[in-house]
């Protein structure tokens, strides 16, 4: 049943070039349109949109709303579920409510859905399983294609939650009429080519392995990214600490100075996440003052920047896409660094402490 794998969670990361296929099967036409049968949404009836989930759901949708808000120019906003329902949130009519959820049942995004209902708006749903309470409730539902994810760690669904975003926002872009017809060719090429680039960085993980092994008996551990990295680099974290147990925080690579920078001492591990290239220089700098600290930086980014040598203790290199596609394989280093440092540990994996694959209590 794990194919082969010693665990869930490895054979869930390896799928992945497999379900990105599988949910961006029938999605794109062969004028390299995307189509989303049956959803008739019209951006027009909004003005504007709002990302609600959990955990790596949440984080796949800080990414959602970066993506949907670049192509579209609707405004986003993004919510814990556990925090939309108490806020009083201003949900109207005019609203459209994204609520992302792997196994559709979490107490909290659900009864974020319903409170959206009450206050008059239309609810999509981008969920993995199509049966779902979620889904049953929502007014749209999006599936995503990742199978059944066994591993407590999200991993597949993950980056089935990524592409069904970019596939979203090129939708929405598309049916507003503000999406240029060469610039929608070449994202939707790019999207086409993310499984193989995937496929690339998995046959390699010796690195990621030698340096799993260099962090597992640190007790901090810090990754750091601007923009898209950074949501990323929420996502490396939690992944890391769900499963080896080490402590780690995500920071905005701009807000280190304003008091994290504290905590960085002679060895402490960072991973950067430096994929942007128009952000490129400010997170070298950040890289810089780390260094200057004695930190020991792992660094994440496109192939292009083999420069990136000069400034860090190592580099994982990921192939070259559209700056908006990074998320989808700079998480696979991290997957994979989280993965091999809880085997080193001798931990539980597909089944972490204190933890249960499905939240539904509140
Ligand atoms: C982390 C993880 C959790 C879930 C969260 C939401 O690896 O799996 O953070 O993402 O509990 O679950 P769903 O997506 O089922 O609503």
């Amino acid at each position: 049943e794990k194919g082969g794998f010693e665990h869930f969670m490895l054979k869930e990361i390896h799928e992945q070039p497999l379900t990105l296929r599988k949910t961006m099967l029938d999605r794109i036409n062969k004028e390299n349109d995307v189509v989303f049968e049956g959803l008739d949404l019209t951006p027009a009836d909004f003005d504007k949109i709002y990302i609600i989930g959990c955990g790596t759901a949440y984080h796949a949708g800080l990414i959602g709303k970066n993506v949907i808000e670049k192509l579209t120019r609707i405004p986003v906003e993004v919510d814990i579920a556990s925090e939309f329902r108490y806020r009083d949130p201003i949900v109207n009519d005019k609203s459209l409510v994204i609520v992302v959820s792997q196994s559709g049942e979490t107490a909290d995004t659900l009864a974020a859905l319903q409170e959206s209902h009450r206050r008059g708006a239309k609810v999509l749903a981008i969920t993995n399983v199509p049966s779902s309470t979620i889904a049953r409730d929502a007014d749209y539902v999006v599936p995503t294609m990742a199978g059944p994810e066994i591993a407590v760690a999200s991993t597949k669904a993950y980056t089935a939650q990524l592409i069904t975003f970019y596939l979203l926002g090129i939708y929405l872009a598309q049916e507003k009429g503000t999406l240029d017809d060469l610039y929608r060719v070449s994202l939707v090429q790019a999207l086409k080519e993310l499984p193989m680039q995937v496929e690339n960085i998995l046959d390699d993980a010796y690195e990621l392995k030698l340096f799993a092994q260099s962090i597992k008996n640190k007790k901090n551990l810090f990754f750091i990214g601007r923009g898209l990295d950074f949501a990323v680099a929420l996502e490396g974290s939690l992944k890391l600490k769900e499963i080896s147990y080490i402590h780690s925080e995500a920071y905005a690579a701009g807000e280190l100075k304003h008091g994290s920078l504290a905590l960085v001492e002679e060895g402490t591990p960072i991973i950067a996440l430096i994929t942007q290239q128009d952000l490129y220089e400010k997170t070298v700098s950040n890289i810089k003052e780390v260094k200057a600290r004695g930190a020991d930086v792992m660094g994440i980014t496109l192939e292009v920047n083999v420069d990136l040598f000069n400034v860090v203790d190592e580099v994982c290199f990921i192939p070259k896409t559209n700056a908006l596609f990074t998320p989808i394989l700079s998480v696979v280093p991290l997957q994979l660094i989280s993965y091999y440092t809880s085997l080193a540990l001798g931990n539980d994996i597909d089944k972490p402490r204190n933890l249960a694959k499905s939240v539904t209590v509140e």
